[in-house]
């Protein structure tokens, strides 16, 4: 299974299938690691353990449209079998949608459909919810939407902050998806 992975910022999910693949605990070949703008810790580290990279930076694009195409273009010249968005930050398209239908992962710190976004780990602290967690989900068009995979609890504490929250979530996160690429590796049935 080739996977091309989408990241936006350090990238420590990737880091544990980097890890995963490297130490022959997950059978994946990652074709490539894509980044939404320059200098992000995640192609880094990618560019460090000898995978190809690239970078679709949003601002080189006069419209959402074009960035969308140019991201598309340049995950598809990788001809993924699953592509991965790990802390990658931007709504695709449903061009992008329609070109890996079926085939788009994400993982969301939180029980989806509850606290989807970009602030989903400060959303569920400020809603004072006791559980909160982690949800890996085949994605759509939407805003972490699409049929769920995989999710883990994560129990809030009456002293976490948003940062020992999230690094809480990210350890469960990390191993959630490695499993879960692992799955779909070996039996790749999964719902979608
Ligand atoms: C992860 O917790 C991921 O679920 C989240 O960003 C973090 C990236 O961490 N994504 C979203 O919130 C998407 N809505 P990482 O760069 O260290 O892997």
């Amino acid at each position: 299974m080739r996977i091309v992975v989408l990241v936006s910022g350090t990238g420590s999910n990737l880091q544990a299938v980097i890890d995963a693949v490297q130490s022959g605990e997950l059978p994946v070949e990652i074709a490539a690691v894509g980044a939404d703008r320059p200098g992000t810790y995640g192609v880094e580290r990618s560019a460090a353990a000898g995978i190809p990279t690239f970078e679709v930076d949003f601002k080189d694009y006069p419209d959402r449209a074009e960035w969308n195409a140019a991201l598309t273009e340049a995950v598809a010249a990788y001809s993924p079998d699953v592509v991965v968005s790990s802390g990658f930050m931007r709504i695709v398209s449903p061009a992008f949608i329609d070109a890996f239908r079926g085939r788009y992962l994400n993982t969301h710190p939180a029980l989806l459909p509850a606290f989807p976004g970009a602030h989903g780990v400060h959303d569920a602290l400020a809603y004072g919810v006791k559980v909160t967690g982690c949800t890996v989900h085949w994605a759509d068009a939407g805003v972490d939407t699409g049929p769920i995979i995989a999710q883990e609890a994560v129990d809030i504490e009456p002293e976490d902050t948003e940062d020992t929250l999230h690094e809480r979530i990210k350890v469960v996160e990390r191993r959630l998806l490695v499993a879960t690429l692992r799955q779909l590796a070996l039996a790749p049935a999964l719902p979608n």
